[in-house]
């Protein structure tokens, strides 16, 4: 079966065997018949990169349904199925006044995938609402629940990308988010720069979801109409001598000061400083409006995607001296 369709970059590959589930009972037949080293877990498909064609056994998590598990005057807990699309489900809690994800509105991919790598944009990240996720062992078929603490949560980063990695599958995750009294995070300059744009001066849940989307669509590619995984490369964070260094060299760099020890440059700043920001080879190409993001412009493979990239890791190296990592998972 051709994994176009499942993957937002459109690389079409093939996977051998191809099983969508529906339910945790189905998860778990497919579960007890194949071995788990066979299995390929396929969610939404936003953040990875297919270069070849799949020998394994992929098995979609289509699992669908939203909760609400507890309620009190100011806060929700509402559980969703992995297979939920996540933008859907944030839009859900946006027409119900629930706060906490409208900052995360549009990103691509699906529930069951976003705790793996914590996603996050505008200031906010999945953990400030994440309260736990539901998974199912692999290995053993046992459900076991993970709290925040146990998922430890970082910058792009998780137990499922860690000890953890291959060994659940996340069924579910809960959320606990505001009603009410929203704590709203505005601090990001595009942000406000949209509100004040439209005279908001007291801004509701829903505008700065409107705020954000605008923001999003006027500089990153929609997957729909031009294949891509969001942010390629993750935003490097580099040590004060190294920083002092590159201040040198570049002192009109923007950075973010992290810690005293510790500063994140924009892998986009970097990308765009080495050339490469707008170019095409073939049908791969970085985006014209953001050097983070590869694209691909129709029939691109996936090993042409990641030569390109490969490129520009050099590049950035060789003239910044900032080894800038992918962020997507290469398959
Ligand atoms: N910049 C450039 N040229 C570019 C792109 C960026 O110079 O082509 C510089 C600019 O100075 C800009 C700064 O980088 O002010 C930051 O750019 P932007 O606000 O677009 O954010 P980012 O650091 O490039 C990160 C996330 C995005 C997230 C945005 C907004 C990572 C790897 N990426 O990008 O996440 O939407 O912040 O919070 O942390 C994703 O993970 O797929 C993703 C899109």
């Amino acid at each position: 079966k051709s994994l176009k369709n499942y993957n937002t970059f459109g690389i079409d590959c093939k996977a051998r065997y191809f099983v969508s589930v529906e339910s945790i009972n189905e998860l778990k037949q497919v579960l007890s018949e194949k071995p788990a080293e066979e299995l390929f877990i396929l969610g939404g498909g936003s953040n990875m990169l297919l270069t070849g064609d799949l020998n394994s056994f992929v098995l979609h998590i289509n699992l669908k349904g939203t909760e609400i598990l507890k309620e009190t005057e100011t806060e929700v807990f509402v559980k969703a199925m992995a297979g939920e699309n996540w933008h859907s489900f944030v839009q859900y809690c946006i027409s119900k006044d629930f706060g906490g994800l409208e900052n995360l509105s549009l990103i691509p991919g699906n529930i069951g995938t976003a705790p793996i790598q914590n996603i996050g944009a505008y200031g906010v990240e999945l953990k400030d609402t994440f309260e736990s996720c539901n998974t199912i062992e692999i290995k053993t078929l046992k459900e076991r629940e993970f709290t925040k603490a146990e998922c430890a949560f970082n910058y792009r980063n998780s137990i499922f990308k860690n000890e953890a990695k291959g060994k659940y599958i996340i069924t579910s995750v809960t959320f606990r988010l505001t009603k009410k009294h929203h704590k709203t995070s505005i601090s990001y300059g595009d942000i406000q720069k949209n509100l004040a744009e439209k005279n908001i001066e007291k801004p509701t849940i829903k505008d700065i979801s409107e705020a954000v989307i605008a923001i999003r669509q006027s500089k990153l590619p929609d997957p729909k109409v031009l294949g891509n995984s969001g942010s390629f490369f993750k935003n490097p964070m580099i040590d004060s001598e190294t920083f002092q260094e590159f201040r040198r060299k570049f002192p009109e760099a923007p950075f973010y000061e992290v810690s005293p020890t510790e500063f994140k440059i924009p892998a986009g700043w970097l990308i765009e400083k080495s050339g490469y920001k707008g170019q095409r080879f073939g049908d791969a190409g970085v985006h014209k409006n953001q050097a983070l993001v590869l694209v691909n412009y129709g029939n691109a493979t996936g090993k042409e995607i990641w030569q390109l990239a490969m490129d520009i890791q050099k590049k950035v190296k060789g003239m910044t001296g900032i080894f800038i990592e992918p962020e997507v998972n290469v398959f």
